[in-house]
């Protein structure tokens, strides 16, 4: 379709908003896709005709009934195993280059379309896949998409049908790699049905930012609204869009509208302006957030009604104040983070974002990059609403045409979100950064920007020092990996205009709970890396940033631990171990050094443990992680000595051990106790407990309690070198999805899959005999089950001779399938044909199940409903077109056995492991229960409330 843009600014009279419903639906369509790993069907990219894809795309002939349930996000990457020859970088998972059988997977989804819907646009958007996704509807390929990080979406009007089943098959190829990281495999974001009117507001079609006099928020808030609409129809029409602003607190507080003639099958941009007044702001501390509701009225009648989030702040980067956030210097306590969490991998649920992002602020983070990628949609909603700064960054650079709609693609999507402060264009392009190339790709990117968004900079995250040509001469933000030192000042001395961010510091490496590092293990002591290469310790770099403002702050690498990039040591380990929490989440030592600093918290905290059997006599060295202005340490009531705290610092001591009870007293200025801690020897292990991070939960299907399983010992102490294997069953409304215990070796399965197990029968008995007239309009009672064929032929010849050697001849086929009630309680029976040369009509005791056209197809039938136990008939009528056909005998059913509940079970690291446990729709209780050899169990219960489910493809 030719889109034209138009523009028009409107300050109108004010229509009344209609109370009309808004005619689209966003529907989510996650729930119940069908999933084969392997690709069997090489015929399925057909690209001769139009519409006729064979293989899983076509929903005529095939049957899914074998494939396994899945509902997404869903990241098959972790079901497989480790591989040691696997790319290290990516986990070790035995997936990529090398590993072909296990990188590509098919899904597909039936669904309906009422015939109320003729007339609508129907769009399929899908948020992320990775990677390299061919998607079918209706056997029509209507989508090639590669990049693993994007969301792309297709208006499918044209293919779909009305009061009949749709079938979308998607094949995923994730045998190549993006990144250098673990990135997963398979459609690990959500999908989404939606509807419009023929002239509705475009996809990613608002675009609503506030701005303020000298970016300073005094008064009234100007706001801007852009909205796209879009008409479908080949006759203009007049639209008018009406906006209304709802405060944080319920209220309208604006109202404005304007009007534009959209052309017959284009699209036109409406530029409005109003204005809040006293508006509240937007802030990681108070993340209040406005709602633009945008509604399109054709001749009074309302086509489209949507709501965008937004919020009302300002963002600057000042090259001597740093960031100012709503005008004030504000510090960014940033980390990078991977889309990667322990049990689900890249699939990550939407309440588990929620998760992260809290556990993140517990320590005083407030900024995230979103590294290396756009991130799904549904982290930012969530840095919206918790309060998170946002570095969101592009995969690529790239100014050629497809790396430009990409970058357009994740503006356009990610624009209205206040979270949202810096775009970057991409991350360490070692081979260009410093060249023209680099520099003019950089600038290309960048102007463009200024097209799409004129509140926020760019930036690059460099590599280097005090580096002056290629992107860093062009760049707004001026982004330092590493590099904290003297380079900085020179740097900054010599660019006094251009404004400087810390895009990644750091990349200190421990393990939580391990205080001796062991290459053989792959565990790295957690006392804070030494310099190693780039690498530098949380000290060092923060402490050069916090002593300068002008460098706005930074982003560690990383967050959170996550898959591949196993730094130092390879294999056995398969996670990197940077992050301050692991991929559980669950804090290491370096967690309270950040938290000391980077919150107004009164933080004190020792390291290592004090649980070290057979260790007496043997000097550890042992950190205070705090805050106060002095620190004293005790062993067993005995002083060893009081220490003051440089600002942010740690204050060491080295001490023999004994066992007992290692304690210290924090003090204030005027010597004043504040705070006190200890860490004692403890027992064995004797009990488990089981802490969900939330006690109700939404019935929603969709919704994640995530439960702590820690150890204790006879005196309720937590036993801080427990590694008890502990085993898990559910009961009630929810399932296990994933487990994790945050050991960066441990090669136990995040999640355990019910793969599908069938029995392969085969059909060898088959009778014959020519009926010239057959066919599907006249149902013969020798499909049925009664008829006596015993007098009939037996089939002889397979492929190759056929049995019916007369052009335009029918013939019909049966065959008897005995089944027990056992047989029939699993998931289903599914028939498989190798050939009906050249059509076919298939019947399963009298009724018909299904029809091909082509010599070739090799159909698949889901024939359960049709079955019942004891004996069967399948009966196919054959007709030969030309030359010599019939049926191919060698048929075989598949009889899909009932499946047994999973062996959910963890290990416990260091005294801790992780279960993810989802909610289901009905609304009830979760009860989880943990055991483990010799040690007391335990039982948890999590209620699931009934709640509003998000819209839904049924
Ligand atoms: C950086 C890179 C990150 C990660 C890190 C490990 O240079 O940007 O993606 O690889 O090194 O230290």
């Amino acid at each position: 379709m030719p889109l034209l843009a138009g523009l028009f600014s409107g300050f109108g009279f004010i229509l009344p908003l209609s109370a009309t419903e808004s005619p689209r639906e966003h529907l989510l369509l996650d729930a119940n896709w069908k999933f084969h790993l392997g690709d069997d069907w090489p015929k399925a990219l057909r690209l001769d005709k139009a519409g006729a894809n064979a293989g899983p795309a076509s929903e005529k002939t095939f049957s899914d009934a074998t494939w396994r349930t899945v509902n997404l996000p869903h990241d098959w990457a972790i079901e497989l195993p480790f591989d040691k020859n696997a790319d290290m970088n990516h986990g070790y998972r035995a997936v990529g280059p090398g590993f072909e059988s296990n990188s590509i997977g098919w899904y597909r989804r039936a669904f309906e379309l009422p015939k109320s819907d003729e007339g609508k646009r129907i769009w399929l958007t899908f948020d992320g896949v990775y990677r390299d996704a061919t998607v079918f509807v209706n056997g029509w390929n209507v989508r090639r998409h590669e990049g693993g990080y994007y969301p792309f979406r297709e208006d499918i009007t044209d293919v779909v049908k009305y009061g009949e089943r749709n079938v979308i098959a998607v094949k995923v190829d994730a045998t190549k790699f993006e990144g250098w990281f673990y990135e997963g495999a398979g459609i690990y974001r959500h999908v989404w049905l939606e509807k419009t009117a023929p002239v509705a507001i475009a996809p990613d079609g608002i675009f609503v930012y506030s701005q303020f006099k000298n970016n300073v928020p005094a008064g009234a808030a100007a706001i801007h609204v852009e909205a796209d609409v879009l008409n479908t129809l080949t006759n203009a029409v007049k639209a008018v869009v009406n906006c209304e602003i709802i405060s944080p607190d319920g209220k309208s507080v604006a109202q404005f509208n304007g009007s534009q003639k959209v052309g017959g099958e284009l699209q036109a941009t409406l530029k409005l302006e109003s204005k809040v007044s006293s508006p509240v702001l937007w802030s990681p501390e108070s993340p209040k957030l406005y709602k633009l509701v945008t509604t399109v009225l054709v001749d009074g009648k309302t086509f489209d009604q949507k709501e965008t989030i937004f919020g009302i702040r300002t963002a600057v980067f000042d090259p001597d104040k740093g960031f100012l956030l709503n005008g004030r210097h504000y510090e960014i306590y940033g980390t990078c983070n991977h889309q990667d969490a322990a049990g689900v991998g890249a699939a990550i649920p939407d309440a588990l974002q929620d998760y992260r992002i809290k556990q993140l602020k517990k320590f005083g983070c407030n900024g995230i990059r979103t590294s290396h990628n756009p991130p799904t949609p549904e982290l930012l909603d969530a840095a919206d609403r918790l309060g998170m700064l946002i570095m969101d960054e592009n995969r690529l650079l790239g100014s050629d045409s497809e790396n430009m709609r990409k970058w357009d693609v994740m503006i356009r999507r990610d624009r209205n979100h206040p979270s949202i402060i810096i775009w970057s264009v991409s991350n360490e392009e070692f081979a260009v950064e410093w060249n023209d190339q680099g520099r003019n790709t950089a600038r290309s990117m960048q102007n463009y920007v200024h097209h799409l968004d004129p509140t926020r900079p760019v930036t690059y995250p460099a590599p280097q020092g005090d580096t002056v040509g290629g992107i860093n001469s062009v760049i707004e933000v001026r982004g330092w990996n590493y590099h904290p030192g003297p380079d900085m000042d020179t740097y900054h001395a010599k660019h006094p205009k251009q404004a400087n961010v810390g895009t990644e510091q750091a990349s200190a490496t421990s393990t939580r709970g391990i205080y001796e590092s062991s290459p053989e293990r792959g565990h790295v002591a957690a006392y804070d890396a030494p310099p190693h290469q780039w690498v530098t310790s949380s000290e060092t770099w923060w402490s050069w940033f916090a002593d300068r403002p002008w460098l706005s702050g930074g982003f560690v690498w990383t967050g959170f631990d996550y898959r591949g990039e196993p730094t130092p040591y390879g294999w056995p380990c398969i996670n990197s171990h940077f992050g301050i929490l692991d991929m559980c989440g669950f804090p290491k030592d370096n967690f309270y050094y950040y938290q000391a600093w980077w919150t107004t918290n009164t933080v004190l905290h020792l390291l290592p443990h004090w649980t070290w059997p057979g260790r007496e006599g043997h000097e550890f060295r042992v950190d205070a992680l705090s805050n106060c202005k002095q620190v004293e340490l005790f062993l067993n009531g005995e002083s060893l000595g009081k220490k003051p705290m440089k600002p942010n610092s740690k204050l060491t001591w080295h001490v023999k051990y004994e066992p007992g009870t290692l304690s210290a007293k924090g003090f204030d200025a005027a010597g004043k106790v504040i705070a006190e801690t200890q860490v004692e020897t403890t027992g064995e292990a004797t009990k488990i407990q089981l802490t969900p991070d939330r006690k109700t939960i939404n019935a929603n299907g969709e919704d994640v309690a995530v439960f702590s399983v820690t150890a204790f010992d006879a005196q309720g102490r937590f036993v801080p070198v427990a590694q008890n294997k502990i085993n898990f069953a559910i009961e009630g409304n929810g399932k296990i999805i994933g487990v994790g215990n945050g050991d960066p070796s441990c090669h136990e399965p995040d999640t355990y899959v019910s793969n599908l197990s069938v029995r392969n029968v085969a059909l060898n008995e088959w009778r014959w005999k020519i009926m010239p007239s057959a066919g599907r309009n006249n149902p013969l009672t020798e499909y049925a089950t009664g008829f006596d064929d015993s007098s009939w032929n037996v089939v002889k010849a397979g492929n190759g001779e056929g049995t019916i050697k007369t052009d335009n001849t029918a013939a019909i086929y049966r065959a008897h399938l005995t089944l027990t009630d056992q047989d029939l309680s699993g998931p289903g029976v599914q028939i498989h044909f190798t050939g009906c040369d050249d059509e076919g009509w298939y019947f399963v005791n009298g009724q018909y199940v299904g029809e091909t056209h082509d010599w070739d197809a090799k159909p698949d039938f889901d024939i359960t409903k049709f079955l019942h136990a004891g004996d069967n008939v399948i009966a196919v009528c054959c007709r030969n077109g030309g030359a010599f056909g019939g049926l191919n005998p060698n048929v075989t059913a598949d009889i899909i056995d009932k499946p047994t509940a999973l062996p959910w079970s963890r290990s416990l690291f260091n005294g801790l492991a992780q279960v993810i446990v989802q909610s289901t729709k009905d609304a009830g209780e979760i009860k989880l229960t943990a055991t483990a050899a010799g040690l007391a169990p335990a039982t948890t219960t999590v209620n699931t409330q009934p709640c509003t489910l998000r819209p839904f493809v049924p």
